[in-house]
């Protein structure tokens, strides 16, 4: 059987259990009391994780590292990805320089699209949500891997970095993570190695703990960017601490499958309106319940595989007594698949209310993450 997985393929994940297996991924319980509380690491929508103890380490301590992660700029930005702007504000909260890198390199090569379309999509979309979202600009570094830094010191830095790294590998190991390899894919590659090592040059601040939260997708690169560390270090080239990383599961698709930026009946954009969130909950939401309301009162429903039950789960419920009673409630059949999209619409309505007016605002702020 094929265990790869492509960074790159539309395919959702189902086994997250047989990838810490696979990938040398450990369960993330044990790190989970040693943080400040989160929502999503208490929940384990982030599942695991890579030598996150460093990085707990250094919260505890209050010392010194940092957050790296990127995005590939493509259409609405979605629940999905509000996830990925949790942690990264979750980390900024607690002391983390965040460098988040825009994709635009990778994106040109493997989706087609062009510079000045995603440089915008990643704007107006993705910038400016995270703002919305509580991201600040102190200690914030948001670059585009087509135009690193206006700096020519640090741009070169980085730039070689993900020239040289191609020393620290060989054709046969990329084929045997990626699958076939083309040279899009090994100028992508190359990049991200540069992504989660360049924080630590001395023209970016110094050798210190990285962390990366990344979709479980992404592990590949995690993976070979780890390898590619330690033979820098191991000849004294360069001297990295090697990157953590978590990951974190994907929210499932309103209809069941992955949720997609391609589809918008997959998707709830944060810029939908309540009364368009509202419709395709109840419309497309994939329903754990029974056929009949009879059937449903007797058996009961399955809220591992609703996703109305998961997207409050994930977050818009956020107390953990409400959460417990709604899953037993269901599980039993004394809540109804109707009642419990209700729930959701109402919790959903009011975020959208309140972060659409707080995108107003963040539009007037991009500016200031744009050096
Ligand atoms: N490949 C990532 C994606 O598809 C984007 C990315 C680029 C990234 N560089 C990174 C993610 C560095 C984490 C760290 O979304």
């Amino acid at each position: 059987m094929d265990r790869r997985i492509d960074p790159w393929g539309s395919e959702g994940v189902k086994d997250y259990d047989r990838l810490v297996k696979d990938f040398g991924i450990e369960p993330i319980q044990g790190m989970v009391k040693k943080v400040p509380d989160n929502l999503l690491f208490r929940r384990g929508a982030v599942f695991g994780h890579q030598d996150f103890g460093r990085i707990a380490d250094s919260i505890k301590q209050k010392k010194d590292y940092v957050m790296l992660t990127g995005l590939m700029p493509s259409g609405k930005f979605h629940i999905g990805h509000k996830m990925l702007a949790e942690q990264m504000i979750y980390y900024q909260q607690n002391r983390g320089k965040v460098f988040i890198c825009v994709a635009d390199v990778e994106a040109y090569n493997m989706r087609k699209a062009s510079l000045k379309d995603l440089r915008a999509t990643a704007i107006e979309e993705y910038l400016t949500n995270y703002i919305a979202l509580g991201l600040k600009p102190k200690g914030c570094d948001f670059y585009f891997q087509s135009s690193r830094s206006g700096d020519a010191g640090k741009a070169n830095a980085y730039h070689r970095l993900a020239a040289m790294a191609s020393r620290k590998t060989t054709t046969n190991e990329m084929k045997a993570i990626y699958g076939e390899v083309t040279p899009g894919k090994i100028m992508s590659v190359m990049h991200q190695v540069a992504d989660i090592l360049h924080p630590q040059l001395k023209e970016f601040g110094g050798e210190r703990p990285v962390v990366v939260p990344v979709g479980v997708d992404q592990s590949p690169h995690i993976r070979f960017c780890r390898g590619i560390a330690s033979r820098f270090t191991k000849s004294s080239e360069y001297d990295f601490i090697p990157p953590s990383a978590t990951y974190h599961k994907f929210m499932k698709g309103l209809k069941g499958g992955k949720m997609s930026s391609s589809d918008p009946y997959s998707f709830i954009a944060l810029t939908d309106s309540p009364k368009v969130a509202g419709e395709k909950i109840m419309k497309h939401a994939f329903s754990g319940g029974q056929g009949s309301v009879k059937e449903h009162r007797k058996k009961g429903g399955n809220p591992d595989i609703d996703v109305a039950y998961q997207m409050l789960y994930f977050g818009f419920e956020e107390n953990d007594r409400k959460i417990k009673k709604i899953h037993d409630d269901y599980r039993s059949g004394k809540l109804l698949t109707g009642e419990l999209k209700q729930i959701l619409i109402e919790k959903m309505s009011k975020f959208l209310v309140s972060h659409q007016q707080k995108m107003e605002k963040a539009r007037g702020k991009v500016g200031d993450f744009l050096g």
